[in-house]
């Protein structure tokens, strides 16, 4: 991600009350001896004390039976024996029978809208009926462009060498793309033909607003005084594929996108600082007034929702659901509770921000397809409560409960969803390290939570499911839900994994002994659940190697054990994971490969995946396979 020292929560990670309360409660009560001390108390990450089925039993030895490989940094990207990959769709490549070639040094607006995007993030695939051949949807999001490496003669002018004419690109490399792919032989391909084919652009895709913050006042700009049509979705970072074969596409870092000057004597100038509002990243503000807050205070309350999008109709409008919340939203995985509602489970990936999660009020219906499009829009926000005990609580963000009411700023659930962070910091959420993707196991009722990192944690402010200080590592937190119900308001949490370095102790890290020296990462990101329901992570600021995949036991003698799958190229962090179905396909997603700190255009730190002198790097979605056809893994 494009990264900075910033957060924006002013408790600063220090414990809400809340949190100081529930700690109270928890010691008293383990005097008592009135609970169990949960693992995270003990060792975190080696306690195996799950009770419910999962893969890889006691018995069963290893679920991974590839060679792992080893760590290092280079220029292109490695899998293990047995295993060949193809790139799949590079930046710049066709989409659509009339796409123009990839012409690197001539890019425009009216190429790349025609062409697949910038910096692959997360990947979907919907399979789709066939009597022939295997068909799918692939659903990628273009988070960001780098746009000093992206095209030429920018690096040294910038940023007055950011001029309409590469805004306008950039907007078009913004967004996401849906293209249909075929196998041939067992190996994929895009299908250019294809009526699915779509690109959503940063700017300049017409959506719908739709739950409680449609239409409200603080969503309205000269562009939109209804405050109920978009114009377009940035920095999609992961998302999701619902049940009923939809595209979610979550708005990341969308601070980083406005201009102008934060007057506090404006309406929403705490609302816009609470976000790190305006970020200044990039320079849209000069050319369009919706992304400079001088001219549009209410511009950056239009972004930061999940989008879906209805990849089956092309010309479907996308759809921002504000029922979800507004935060820096990574993804947006779903999952079916045992009673049928939909469990969305989300990080708000910032330092000392939250988990949340969102629970339909309608059960999914899989015979009707058309019955559950706008589920989306009538649900519960859940803002998460890990306390010391090990006990997790989803608390309600609900207009008009507890201190989500007019005393406190909240006339409405629209102002609860918009300032969805202040509304979870008066309710006593517990401050968490970066949290990313957040996904459900499919078939033990349990959930992984990505804790990239937090070199701001300190001793101080530690809190048991965040325990290191200095946490340049990040760690994974398990959530296990009562009678593997993802839809309960509250359940147990463990520390699956505190990451990083095992040969140093100082590190602090829980791996699994039988954990080699090229099995342990750090910066965990993205996950992703395998045909056989075992977990993959991707990594994004690993130290001392490559960014890569890793998958990890979880369950049996070896859970907490790690082994290394896929590297990197110099200068990528990896997204996606994304496999298919029959779990012989896994799709990666390598984003800003050749970055470096003084990479640019003409120099880059690699100029994979071409090699071509004359061409720059290009991020890129990886298909792996194993040589003979089989499972991945
Ligand atoms: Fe875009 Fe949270 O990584
Ligand atoms: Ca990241
Ligand atoms: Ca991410
Ligand atoms: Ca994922």
């Amino acid at each position: 991600m494009h990264d900075d020292d910033s957060i924006s929560n002013p408790l600063n990670g220090a414990e809400p009350l809340g949190e100081i309360i529930n700690r109270r409660v928890s010691r008293r009560r383990l005097l008592e001896g009135g609970l169990v001390a949960s693992a995270a108390m003990v060792v975190p990450g080696v306690s195996g004390c799950a009770t419910q089925a999962a893969p890889g039993d006691a018995d069963s030895g290893p679920s991974f039976q590839f060679d792992e490989i080893a760590r290092g940094l280079d220029e292109t990207h490695h899998v293990p024996e047995g295993y060949v990959t193809d790139v799949l769709v590079k930046w710049g490549d066709a989409l659509f029978p009339n796409s123009p070639a990839f012409d690197p040094l001539n890019q425009t607006a009216a190429s790349q809208a025609r062409q697949f995007g910038y910096n692959c993030d997360f990947v979907g695939f919907l399979p789709l009926p066939s009597d022939g051949d295997e068909r799918g949807l692939l659903c990628v999001n273009h988070e960001f462009t780098s746009t000093t490496l992206m095209l030429p003669d920018i690096a040294a002018g910038f940023p007055a060498s950011i001029t309409a004419d590469v805004c306008a690109v950039e907007m078009a490399a913004h967004g996401g793309t849906v293209v249909e792919i075929e196998q041939r032989q067992g190996r994929w391909q895009v299908n250019l033909e294809s009526p699915f084919n779509r690109r959503v652009f940063g700017h300049g895709t017409p959506m719908t607003y739709t739950g409680p913050a449609a239409g409200s006042p603080r969503l309205a700009t000269a562009s939109d005084p209804t405050g109920r049509t978009g114009h377009g979705t940035l920095n999609n970072c992961a998302g999701g594929i619902t049940p009923w074969g939809t595209y979610l596409m979550a708005e990341e870092n969308f601070h980083g996108y406005f201009q102008g000057t934060l007057d506090e004597a404006q309406a929403e100038s705490a609302n816009h600082a609470r976000y790190g509002v305006p970020g200044g990243w990039f320079q849209w503000g000069r050319f369009y007034d919706d992304f400079n807050i001088d001219s549009e205070p209410n511009g950056p309350n239009r972004y930061g929702w999940v989008v879906e999008v209805d990849v089956l109709d092309p010309n479907s409008k996308p759809k921002k659901r504000t029922a979800m919340g507004r935060f820096k939203h990574e993804g947006a995985e779903s999952v079916i509770a045992p009673d049928g509602r939909v469990v969305i489970y989300m990080g708000d990936d910032e330092r000392f921000e939250y988990v949340y999660k969102f629970v339909t009020d309608r059960a999914y219906d899989a015979s009707n397809r058309e019955a559950n499009l706008d589920l989306l829009d009538n649900g519960t926000l859940y803002v998460g409560r890990f306390a010391e005990n090990g006990r997790l609580d989803w608390l309600p963000m609900r207009f008009g409960e507890g201190p989500l009411t007019p005393e406190n700023g909240f006339a409405s659930q629209a102002d609860v969803v918009i300032e969805t962070r202040r509304a979870a910091d008066l309710l006593g959420a517990t401050p968490m390290d970066r949290p990313e993707d957040v996904e459900a196991q499919p078939d033990t009722g349990r959930a992984y939570v990505m804790l990239t990192n937090n070199h701001l944690r300190t001793p101080e402010n530690t809190n048991a499911a965040n325990p290191r200080p200095m946490n340049a590592f990040g760690h994974i937190v398990e959530i296990i839900n009562p009678n593997g119900d993802h839809a309960a308001e509250t359940a147990r949490w463990e520390v699956l994994l505190l990451c990083g370095d095992p040969s140093n102790p100082e590190v602090g890290s829980t791996w699994n002994p039988a954990t080699t020296s090229d099995g342990w990462f750090g910066s965990p990101d993205n996950c992703a659940f395998d045909a056989q329901g075992r977990m993959w992570v991707a990594t994004d600021g690993n130290i001392g190697s490559a960014d890569g995949v890793w998958a990890i036991e979880t369950d049996g003698p070896l859970r907490g054990t790690g082994k290394a799958f896929f590297r990197a190229p110099v200068g990528a962090e990896v997204c996606g994971p994304r496999f298919t179905p029959d779990g012989k396909t896994l799709f990666v997603a390598v984003q800003h490969p050749g970055a470096g700190e003084r990479a640019t255009f003409e120099a880059p730190t690699t100029r994979w995946p071409d090699f071509d002198p004359e061409v720059p790097p290009r991020p890129s979605v990886v298909a792996i396979y194993r040589e003979d056809g089989g499972q991945i893994g």
